[in-house]
């Protein structure tokens, strides 16, 4: 596990101080342009969603409750059924043309259908247009998405992740507007042309979009990326049957949102909400899925992803019934902001689950889970509606009470069944920790740790875990980064599990080092030469690898240093302008070669890790500014360059948050076998490879 090899070359040890990453590269001007119209082309793609659908329940606003539903679900389904059914002939089709001209093309177009839908005034129009429209914005987003290549050559995942973030980013803020435009038309338009006022103000930022679109001179034409057929994802099965436990998981959740947004627009109607409560309660989901997104890998970093998903599908579900049971419009639209946390965080907990770490380009298996979100959707979008309006409203009497039913109500308790019904298989399906109550569980979580049953605790407590070779962790990072906390921490965890840990740090852990350490920081030392201090911290660590290091590892513990040889790189080699490499090579004789198998980096601008000091400063740290910043930039250039071995840490995050994300990490470089009990608390791992 630890590598004590021929010294080799760091692999960053030529490149320069300060080297950044393509990613922090500023954006073109051409680039920021396209994203801008980009997003307001998505602004007004979401705003036609609840638009036509408004329009096709007040086309139906004399008709019975049922063909209400069917009408807004399959204006819903209609926008859905593209992305369906056509979805691979979309890139193809987009390609035949310039790409902004397409861009301009599809906004042009639906700008057009949209104005007509209110002039025309007709159900099967507005159902034609639904369609229509979607079937543009299919060809719109594979514009969008190659056009974004185009433009960051080098970039693919950052123009892969602008692109779905002009086009389902603005989703949230076309709910919001449609519900304000819903209150402007309700005080000042008629009964029958309420839904006009969404359709035009559509019409009208996809015509700023072209705008914005033309003033972009010219986009280079590149290769359409092919797009998978979703039904053919779903027949050809997901690959692994880790991907099929969780489709199962996903297709849970994409039921219980595709039944709200299914029967929002009626079941809103008649709990008295109208159009602005229906544009509350999508915007309410929206929000929700964005933060539930944005959550899924944060939230209870040490409990297992598997009963996460597990646990959100259970609660999404258990989120519609309340929604379903409880006739007020406050409730229903938080309700629907926490299913849409929920499902949210499933997506983003099985899309992390089933990609696989060693190869996170393959994007079958995520492909596959979309297919069945999409599907699923769809199904629900046209069988929900079809269900309200069988059912119809009842009024029940019971214990006494006396209470009025909706069909859409009953409808969506129908669907939270359902997705229960799935939902709990799929939990003890993901479970990877059977025989562990789930509330302690969750509780240490909660806290920050992993639950270790007492029983199990007790037994690796009375066997300390004993290895022919031990572990070696490094900790690193610019003045006042928090590493001696943190390395603390960890080591106290470590001990806590059982483990022989032995805690260090440089310069001067040994009697020499101590006097060595006296002569590099006082800041009574002067004139000492660049390359005596490299020597000389080369000295204490090859004293303290004699004395420390070494014979705590051949006893097999695990050791935790505070600072290492990449100290030596980024302060004298980075720092000092001295070569790299050079200082690279005296290391590795100094060490015999001894890695770590792991390197915390802890990051932090210098100027806050200076802040955080306690005065007066030693000989390093009272080095001006840039020393520290190119010392910073030196760290992040060796993590870089080899990634497998470094954890990169954001400093300035709080404390517990830092020690979690630190064990999570070492777990997966911790001694096997591990004791009875240490094995239980270190299970949960986050890639789901199979069942
Ligand atoms: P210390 O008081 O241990 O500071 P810290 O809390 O930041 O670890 O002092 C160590 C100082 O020595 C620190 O400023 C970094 C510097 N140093 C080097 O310049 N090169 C090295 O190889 C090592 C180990 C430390």
């Amino acid at each position: 596990m630890t590598r004590t090899g021929a010294p080799r070359p760091h692999p960053a040890a030529s490149q320069p101080p300060g080297v950044s990453s393509p990613s922090s590269a500023p954006p073109s001007g051409p680039f920021r342009r396209l994203r801008s119209a980009l997003s307001l082309a998505g602004l007004a793609q979401w705003l036609s969603v609840p638009a036509l659908t408004a329009m096709a329940a007040m086309l139906t606003r004399d008709d019975d409750v049922s063909t209400r539903l069917q009408a807004v679900g399959g204006t819903l389904a209609l926008m859905l059924l593209p992305a369906v059914l056509l979805a691979p002939l979309a890139g193809p089709l987009a390609g035949r043309v310039d790409r902004r001209l397409m861009l301009m093309i599809a906004d042009v177009l639906r700008l057009v259908i949209v104005v007509t839908v209110p002039l025309v005034d007709l159900l099967a129009w507005t159902l034609a247009a639904a369609f229509l429209v979607s079937c543009l914005s299919l060809l719109w987003a594979a514009a969008a998405r190659s056009s974004l290549r185009a433009l960051l050559p080098d970039e693919e995942p950052r123009a892969a992740r602008t692109a779905s973030r002009a086009v389902f980013g603005p989703a949230p803020a076309a709910a919001v507007l449609f519900a304000v435009l819903a209150l402007i038309a309700d005080g000042m338009l008629g009964r029958g042309s309420r839904a006009d006022l969404a359709l035009y103000v559509t019409a009208g930022i996809f015509a700023l979009s072209t705008a914005a679109v033309a003033m972009i001179r010219e986009i280079p034409v590149t290769a359409m990326a092919p797009v998978p057929a979703p039904l053919k994802l779903l027949f050809q099965g997901p690959g692994t049957a880790a991907a099929r436990g969780t489709g199962l998981a996903i297709a849970a959740v994409s039921l219980t949102a595709g039944a709200v947004v299914a029967v929002a627009r009626v079941h809103t109607g008649v709990l008295g909400g109208g159009d602005a409560g229906y544009g509350t309660v999508l915007a309410g989901l929206a929000f929700g899925l964005g933060f539930g997104m944005f959550l899924g890998p944060r939230a209870l970093v040490p409990f297992s992803r598997r009963r996460l998903l597990g646990l959100a599908v259970v609660a999404a579900a258990l989120a519609l019934v309340v929604l379903a049971l409880v006739q007020n419009l406050v409730v229903v639209v938080f309700m629907t902001a926490f299913l849409g946390v929920f499902a949210g965080a499933a997506w983003s907990t099985a899309t992390a689950a089933v990609t696989d770490p060693d190869a996170p380009e393959d994007a079958r298996p995520v492909a596959y889970l979309r297919s069945v979100a999409l599907v699923t959707a769809f199904v629900a979008l046209i069988a929900v509606p079809l269900v309200a309006g069988a059912l119809g409203a009842h009024r029940i009497e019971l214990g006494g009470g006396v209470y009025d039913v909706a069909g859409s109500g009953a409808a969506l308790l129908i669907a939270a069944v359902v997705a229960l019904v799935c939902g709990l298989p799929a939990y003890r399906r993901l479970d990877d920790r059977r025989g562990i109550p789930l509330v302690p569980d969750l509780c240490a979580a909660l806290h920050g740790e992993v639950y270790t049953p007492p029983q199990a605790a007790a037994e690796a407590a009375q066997q300390p875990v004993h290895r022919e070779r031990g572990v070696f962790i490094a900790f690193e990072g610019g003045e006042g980064a928090g590493k001696t906390t943190q390395a603390r921490l960890a080591a106290i965890w470590l001990r806590d599990h059982g483990y022989d840990v032995v805690t260090t740090h440089e310069p001067g852990a040994t009697k020499i080092g101590m006097r060595l350490r006296a002569m590099l920081l006082d800041r009574d030392t002067t004139g000492l030469s660049d390359r005596a201090e490299t020597l000389l911290y080369a000295a204490d660590r090859a004293d303290h690898i004699a004395n420390v290091i070494r014979p705590a590892m051949e006893r097999g513990a695990i050791v935790v240093s505070d600072r290492y040889v990449d100290s030596s790189l980024a302060y004298q080699g980075f720092g000092r302008q001295q070569p790299v490499e050079d200082i690279a090579r005296v290391n590795a004789w100094a060490t015999g070669g001894l890695v770590p198998d792991l390197t915390v980096l802890l990051e932090i601008p210098p100027e806050a890790g200076l802040r955080r000091l306690p005065a007066p400063a030693d000989r390093i740290e009272s080095e001006p500014q840039d020393f520290h910043e190119r010392v910073r930039a030196g760290f992040r250039a060796l993590a870089e360059a080899d990634p497998d071995r470094y954890l990169i840490l954001d400093a300035s995050r709080p404390q517990g948050e830092l020690s979690r994300e630190i064990q999570y990490r070492i777990r997966e470089i911790l001694p096997d076998p591990v004791p009875a009990g240490t094995e239980d608390a270190t299970s949960t791992f986050p890639a789901i490879r199979d069942f």
